[in-house]
């Protein structure tokens, strides 16, 4: 059957200066909604790439004494290399200065040219080069660019105009009468009362610079930069020169494109193309802006973020799961250093993390490495089953919708489900017993294909950790032939399947003190006085009296107050290959929060005792003085770590 086409596109970024994290932002979303599709099994065509003519350029250009074109080649090489570090499946990379784009800008201007909606007038008012941008002096904000607040400059000079007034009506009706054409709502009624405020005819063409495309029968004019720059997603989709293309891929599925740029895509790019007698884009999409710690990024407030250094530092698909995760579509959001560190502690490290780790290890020691057929059944399978059929589909409806956000959510809520499913199963203590046999092969397989689902859903947003995944369960296939429908039907993987030994394919981050010089000033400082504890000692014991005490790493996982009892806390911990209840009397000295995530040292083999009708299978051990008391730690080492 013929594939269903798709085409999604990003902005064509300014070459004016490298990228910084929000550009990687509006890519990783393009990406991972075309991964999804391909996933889907359409045949997509995923566009990115340069706009690179204009004044911002040229002057960028004269200032760095090169040429034109030599500061862009520079800095788009500079574009590609990051789309590659940041695992971005674009099928093609447009750059306006490349000659099949120059032949379709000259071409369009012409025809509409020709047919008397471009003509010669002369221009007066005011341009924000930044924003490459036209205003006239009632758009004005205090005298500044209204959009960026940038000062403006005046412009007057003999130019060509394109006949946008003409258009009005037929666009009005137009995103009336198509509610999904401009996403999300909010956009829409923006430029529905931008429209209805009345549309000026748009100054097209600049003749006090050179850099750009010449209108082609008068060529002391250049195309206004954003004319030329629409252009690209035809271009780029074969107008003019590949007629079976164009006829596959347009209209786009999607512009994905930044909240300011929404009116250059809802108004002058559709009436451009209405003058062409060429379908509209199926949806323009305006995501939100990301700022950074509260504050919008600047140069000259040097709180730019550059992707490529934190791919370095924390891998690309962490990077994009933080994305993608931390941020609604559509709203603008917030990039920090600890909320990046945090997401990737708990989602990564912890909640994925750890089911593959646990997983593999079970099927290792347990099973030989086996993923042995499943056998005896019982409820608590039918939920996870369901959950994890439901989250197909359900991830595949948000999906579609747009809503990327929720539907990591949902995955989430199965991978941490699944987690409970082993507290539940409690497979270590089936495999104390050769009658448990069968039950220990079904939680073992039914945690596997759990894991197998996971790895192909997360695989838009992560799709270096997805193959890992699965080279780690052992599945012989290649990843790149998976699709959504592989994740949709319970029990393909196959029984026999032999796990490869687990590694963590995310590990925890634990951030480094700050050095001393560049910690904040602390508080006047007072003598730490050296108290000593003076405690009578304890009859001597033999190494092996002390060898007979297990003592271990422990990872708290979860904790919460004992009702009733003030002093008492139930934690959650994990020892790497099980994890257990114990109640401990520390609800004094921490709270459950600041326990959250702590490696404390416990010892594991002491005779589990009912408090409160809790059942505690181990205690921490703390340093107590007085009424202080701090834990034992090992924040360095893995859970399940020996301490001897
Ligand atoms: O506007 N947060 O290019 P541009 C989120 N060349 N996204 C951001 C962002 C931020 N802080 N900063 C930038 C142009 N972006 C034109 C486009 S298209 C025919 C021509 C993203 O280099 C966002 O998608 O200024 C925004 O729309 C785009 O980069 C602007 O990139
Ligand atoms: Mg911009």
């Amino acid at each position: 059957m013929e594939k269903k086409p798709f085409y999604i596109t990003t902005p064509i970024y300014y070459p004016s200066d490298k990228l910084h994290i929000g550009h990687a932002y509006c890519t990783t979303i393009a990406d991972s909604v075309a991964r999804f599709k391909r996933l889907a099994g359409y045949d997509v065509f995923f566009l990115t790439g340069s706009d690179e003519h204009g004044q911002k350029i040229q002057r960028k250009a004269q200032e760095n004494k090169v040429t034109p074109i030599e500061y862009v080649d520079k800095i788009v090489d500079s574009f590609k290399h990051l789309w590659v570090k940041l695992n971005i499946s674009n099928d093609d990379f447009i750059r306006t200065t490349e000659t099949r784009h120059r032949e379709v800008v000259q071409a369009i201007f012409q025809k509409i040219h020709d047919q008397g909606d471009i003509y010669k007038a002369s221009y007066e008012g005011w341009y924000c080069t930044p924003c490459e941008t036209f205003w006239i002096e009632r758009q004005l904000n205090d005298g500044k660019c209204p959009d960026c607040g940038r000062p403006v400059e005046v412009v007057q000079e003999e130019s060509y105009f394109f006949r946008m007034s003409k258009y009005q009506d037929r666009l009005l009706k137009y995103i009336e009468e198509n509610p999904d054409f401009i996403q999300p709502a909010s956009r829409r009624n923006e430029m529905i009362n931008f429209i209805k405020g009345g549309l000026e005819d748009l100054c097209v063409s600049r003749t006090t610079f050179d850099w750009g495309i010449p209108v082609p029968f008068d060529t002391k004019h250049v195309v206004y930069v954003w004319f030329d720059a629409l252009t690209n997603y035809i271009t780029a989709a074969g107008y003019l020169h590949d007629r079976d293309k164009l006829a596959k891929y347009w209209p786009a599925d999607i512009h994905l494109v930044g909240k300011e740029i929404v009116r250059f895509h809802t108004i002058i790019w559709p009436i451009i193309l209405m003058a062409l007698e060429v379908e509209l884009p199926k949806m323009v999409y305006g995501h939100g802006w990301l700022v950074v710690e509260g504050d919008k990024m600047s140069k000259s407030k040097g709180n730019v973020i550059e992707p490529l250094q934190l791919i370095e530092e924390f891998g690309s698909d962490a990077i994009r799961y933080f994305l993608l995760r931390e941020i609604t579509l559509g709203m603008d959001g917030n990039f920090s250093r600890d909320a990046l560190i945090n997401r990737i502690n708990a989602d990564l490290a912890n909640d994925l993390g750890n089911l593959l780790h646990r997983t593999l290890n079970m099927i290792g020691r347990f099973n030989n490495s086996i993923i042995e057929q499943p056998g005896e059944t019982d409820t608590v399978d039918d939920e996870l089953i369901k959950l994890a059929q439901n989250t197909t589909a359900e991830y595949e409806r948000l999906m579609e919708a747009m809503d990327i956000n929720a539907a990591i959510k949902q995955v989430w809520t199965l991978i941490s489900r699944t987690n409970k499913y082993i507290d539940e199963t409690a497979p270590w203590a089936l495999a104390k017993d050769p009658a448990q046999k069968s039950r220990l092969n079904t939680v073992m397989y039914n945690l596997a294909e759990t894991l197998r689902i996971v790895s192909i859903l997360i695989s838009p947003f992560m799709p270096s950790t997805a193959p890992k995944i699965w080279q780690q369960l052992g599945i012989k296939s290649d990843f790149a032939t998976v699709c959504l429908d592989d994740a949709q039907g319970w029990g393909r993987l196959a029984a026999g399947t032999v796990v490869a030994k687990p590694e963590p394919i995310f590990p925890r981050i634990e951030e480094k003190e700050q050095a001393e010089e560049t910690k904040p000033a602390a508080k006047p400082e007072k003598k730490q006085e050296v108290k000593v504890v003076e405690n009578p000692a304890t009859p001597e014991i033999t190494i092996d009296d002390f060898a007979k005490m297990d003592l271990r790493v422990a990872k708290v996982l979860a904790a919460e107050k004992v009702k009733g009892a003030d002093k008492l806390l139930t934690l959650t911990v994990d020892l790497g290959t099980e994890q257990r209840t114990i109640v401990s009397g520390i609800a004094k000295h921490y709270t459950p929060e600041e326990l959250v995530g702590k490696n404390v040292v416990m010892i594991i083999n002491l005779k589990p005792a009912k408090i409160r009708g809790i059942e505690s299978r181990g205690m921490v051990l703390a340093a107590s003085c007085d009424d202080k008391l701090t834990l034992v730690t090992a924040p360095e080492m893995p859970a399940g770590s020996k301490v001897k």
